[in-house]
């Protein structure tokens, strides 16, 4: 099977590597680079399990190539924390905002769904930082969670924009 070169950003890292035409952006992440937390699902863009950040945009990565993204800067769970809202690079272990208020808010489970509603919401954040539970609730719709109920999780996105602002305010 031909083999093509890629070379992309991965959570601020230049990353290198060969992949078929048909390999898809999450078994690239997961299978090559060692980035388990973008969980596989459905792998028909229905569950959202599997969003990263494509240069700044929110992607389903079962529905992208790798070599789609050749040239990219990808972000996923692992490079959170480091990622342009927190600024500067963290200490191994450090939550973005965004994973603390869903800790705070008990917003999972088993956390399955988890990593893929962290990146809406924080892509949600980056839009819109005050948003209505509606707009919260419209935004992550595309995301499906079978054990929560979504309660919680649209109370942590609330919290974590309520955090995040008043970092901002705190600048
Ligand atoms: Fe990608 Fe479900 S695994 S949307
Ligand atoms: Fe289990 Fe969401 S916490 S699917």
């Amino acid at each position: 099977m031909t083999k093509h070169p890629i070379r992309l950003r991965v959570n601020g890292e230049a990353v290198d590597g060969e992949v078929e035409a048909r390999t898809l952006l999450v078994h690239f992440l997961r299978e090559q680079l060692g980035l388990t937390g973008t969980h596989v699902g459905c792998v028909v863009g229905e569950c959202g399990a599997c969003s990263v950040l494509v240069d700044g945009a929110l992607v389903k990565s079962c529905l992208m190539l790798a070599v789609q993204a050749d040239g990219c800067a990808v972000t996923t769970i692992e490079g959170l924390s480091t990622s342009a809202t927190s600024g500067t690079p963290g200490p191994p272990g450090t939550l973005h905002p965004v994973q603390e208020a869903f800790i705070n808010r008990f917003a999972l489970q088993c956390g399955f769904c988890t990593p893929g509603f962290v990146m809406a919401a924080h892509a949600l954040l980056t839009r819109n930082p005050d948003p209505t539970d509606e707009q919260i609730r419209q935004e992550l719709s595309s995301n499906l969670c079978m054990c929560t109920g979504y309660v919680q999780i649209v109370e942590a996105v609330k919290e974590a924009a309520a955090r995040l602002r008043g970092k901002d305010a705190a600048r």
